[in-house]
């Protein structure tokens, strides 16, 4: 049996993840949240405890379990960073350092090394101009690391913890064993057809996409040119579960681009409007989302996933709305038209 501790289960990735594990036979799931677990997920699931991850007494649930993969989500995302940088600073930072230690001691006390997974993020990025941003080409995991927003210093940060528990821990004591195997992908925005987001900076394309699945008018935050790489939701959790899989010797980094399509707001709204004609949008810019995005590449350089871990998006631009996108989507919405006109 594999055991898998997923924290900040109840949020967007949580529930992708959580539905593709619980077809696992051999995986025994246990979710940590602030909030509580969606009852759709909490019977994939063998324990699951209430918390905040900033405390490391929620943790304490899960220190008889020999935890063999952690899949770190809990965390304050981009826009809503900006509006409390100190609650972020907190919940990103402290959380990451407490889960790293948990893992650290739960290695050490079944003798195992703990893979700890880490959504980072292209808020990583921070190219200074636009015109820079569109003379860069795709983007390495080395370029432009000076994130300009509160949550993008977190997760360079968290990165370099994940990495000095890896590599570093303790440096001066020759007897510390190091329990810790950290990895970590840098998403572009996801695209989920089954739950929307809230608090991140790429949360436009699929705000439009589940408004127009609505009938409802959208006025996007970004500028029609605003271009950022994006991926669809099963893409983003084969992203995870692929690299903490994948075995130890063929890694060349700790921490890896990867991106399915880039497409500018105008396009995703083109996109949307050839399923859903109808659709009325108006473009709205507010200035500090638009400055976040605007720092954030067009597109990133994926190769190193690609070469280490055979990283490949099943879900092209076309594949991501036309197999994976509309059909969930218009199936979710008119279920909801049927049970409210019930
Ligand atoms: N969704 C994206 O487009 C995207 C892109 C890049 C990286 N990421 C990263 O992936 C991870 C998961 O993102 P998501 O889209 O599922 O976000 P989300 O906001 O949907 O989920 C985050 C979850 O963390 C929980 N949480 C927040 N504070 C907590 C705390 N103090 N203690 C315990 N739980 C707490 C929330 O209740 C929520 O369920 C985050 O680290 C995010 O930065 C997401």
């Amino acid at each position: 049996m594999k055991h898998v501790l997923i924290t900040g289960a109840n949020g967007e990735i949580g529930h992708g993840l959580i539905q593709q594990l619980a077809q696992q036979a051999d995986v025994a799931i246990y979710a940590l949240d602030l909030h509580p677990l969606d009852p759709a997920l909490q019977q994939h699931c063998a324990l699951v405890q209430q918390g905040d991850i900033t405390d490391p007494r929620s943790l304490a649930a899960f220190q008889d379990v020999s935890i063999d993969q952690i899949f770190h989500l809990a965390a304050i995302l981009s826009t809503s960073a900006e509006k409390q940088p100190e609650t972020a600073h907190r919940v990103n930072i402290e959380g990451m350092l407490n889960i790293l230690t948990f893992a650290q001691r739960n290695g050490q006390q079944f003798n195992h090394r703990v893979t700890v997974l880490f959504p980072s993020s292209i808020a990583v990025y921070g190219i200074p101009s636009l015109a820079q941003k569109h003379s860069a080409g795709p983007v390495t995991e080395d370029q432009w690391v000076t994130p300009i927003t509160m949550y993008g210093a977190n997760k360079v940060y968290s990165e370099l913890l994940g990495r000095y528990y890896s590599d570093f821990y303790r440096l001066l004591d020759p007897h510390t064993t190091r329990y810790v195997d950290f990895r970590s992908v840098r998403f572009p925005g996801i695209i989920s057809a089954f739950t929307l987001p809230t608090g991140g900076t790429s949360d436009y394309a699929p705000e439009m996409l589940h408004a127009a699945a609505q009938g409802k008018p959208y006025a996007c935050f970004v500028r029609e040119d605003t271009i950022i790489p994006f991926m669809v939701m099963p893409d983003a959790v084969n992203a995870l579960l692929w690299l903490a899989q994948a075995p130890g010797e063929q890694l060349t980094r700790r921490v890896y681009n990867v991106q399915s399509f880039s497409l500018t707001a105008q396009e995703f709204a083109d996109k949307v409007r050839q399923f859903f004609p109808n659709f009325q949008i108006t473009f709205d810019p507010d200035p500090q989302r638009q400055r976040i995005v605007d720092s954030w590449p067009a597109a990133v350089d994926d190769s190193a996933a690609r070469r280490d871990w055979n990283w490949h998006p099943h879900y092209d631009v076309e594949r991501a709305f036309t197999e994976y996108l509309i059909p969930n989507i218009r199936r979710r919405y008119a279920t909801e038209t049927v049970a409210s006109e019930q």
